[in-house]
């Protein structure tokens, strides 16, 4: 009976040091070998899942030096050790090669960071490149080398890039996804803005929303006022439009956790810049302020974020780095 009291709280005692200990935001390392853990005891909960992860990481070159190991992890390190990053997520990942899974793998495990990569085949419908974009993702869970490390780097994965834009022919290939990728206990999403015509009807979901909402095991949400001018008239304005936002997911059970892939607005003008009086530094600063300054915020509503994007270099004047790698503000969010 004793025994059995002893191991009941031996057993609790260890559960609970697997929670404070969690990955990767809650001091879990890798030490060698594979976790020896559950998946889902190695990851941190979505209680866990709030402010600020890392950067959204432009990945449109290809296959070549800029998805190297070496690249791959020089950039890491600057993210975690500069502004506290404890996550990546690729973005528009051009290279559709197993190559690119093995060494963001490597490079998470050797930095102790976690990956959300995006599949991105194109603006449109091309059966070939998601095919071949899916393929190389799969190929790294059976990699001799980094494939039983891959579950415990790889959080979840984004299928393309705001599908919203692409009609529901995807359904199908998302859900055939969704059942391979389940055998190594990763969760696929979407990645996508659900204050557009199509996933709404009102103050709640379309039909077409209601089934997207049911299908993704969990919410990458892109929240960019910059692209709802109407809503969003300059940087300032912003946080209460994502709180918005926020309370339209929580009214329509959308799946938690809340992870905004994509939040953003612009520096200058040229590039990704179209609205003009607004795209300024000023309103840059405005709004990566506003970003920092709500931790208590995101730590209530268990909300977390990705700035997007890591540098300039594809995403014009989105980035944090310009192109000689210079930081535009000075970001460094802290942890509530
Ligand atoms: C630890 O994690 C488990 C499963 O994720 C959860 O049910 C439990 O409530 C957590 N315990 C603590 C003390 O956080
Ligand atoms: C944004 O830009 C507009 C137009 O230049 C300006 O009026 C406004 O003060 C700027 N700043 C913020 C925080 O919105």
């Amino acid at each position: 009976m004793q025994l059995r009291i002893a191991l009941v709280l031996l057993l609790s005692v260890a559960t609970h040091a697997a929670n404070s200990t969690c990955f990767p935001l809650g001091g879990a390392k890798f030490s060698g070998s594979k976790p020896s853990m559950d998946r889902n005891d190695w990851w941190c909960g979505n209680d866990r899942m709030y402010g600020f992860l890392g950067f959204s990481y432009p990945m449109e070159e290809g296959c070549g030096s800029s998805t190297s190991y070496d690249h791959i992890s020089k950039d890491m390190q600057r993210m975690k050790k500069d502004y506290g990053a404890t996550f990546v997520r690729t973005y528009l990942t051009t290279c559709r090669d197993v190559s690119v899974y093995k060494n963001l793998v490597k490079a998470g495990r050797d930095n102790n960071m976690g990956v959300i990569p995006m599949l991105f085949w194109d603006f449109g419908p091309n059966d070939k490149l998601m095919k071949q974009a899916e393929n190389a993702l799969l190929a790294v869970f059976q990699d001799a080398e980094v494939g039983k490390f891959a579950p415990y780097v790889i959080h979840s994965v984004a299928f393309g890039d705001e599908l919203g834009e692409e009609g529901q022919y995807w359904m199908k290939p998302f859900n055939d996804l969704k059942a391979k990728l389940a055998k190594y206990g990763v969760p696929l999403t979407i990645s996508d803005d659900w204050d557009r015509g199509e996933y709404k009807s009102g103050n709640s979901l379309s039909n077409w929303g209601k089934q997207v909402r049911d299908a993704v095991a969990l919410t990458h949400v892109h929240i960019q006022g910059y692209y709802h001018p109407g809503a969003v008239p300059n940087a300032r304005a912003h946080f209460n439009y994502l709180k918005g936002q926020v309370n339209f997911m929580k009214n329509n059970n959308i799946k938690r956790p809340y992870i905004i892939s994509q939040t953003l607005w612009t520096s200058g003008k040229g590039g990704h810049a179209f609205r003009g009086n607004v795209d300024n530094m000023d309103n840059f600063s405005a709004f990566w302020n506003d970003m920092q300054n709500n931790c208590q915020y995101f730590k209530q509503e268990k909300v977390s974020y990705f700035f997007h994007a890591w540098s300039d270099g594809g995403e014009a004047p989105l980035g944090l780095l310009k192109n000689n790698g210079q930081a535009k503000i000075s970001f460094r969010p802290q942890r509530c």
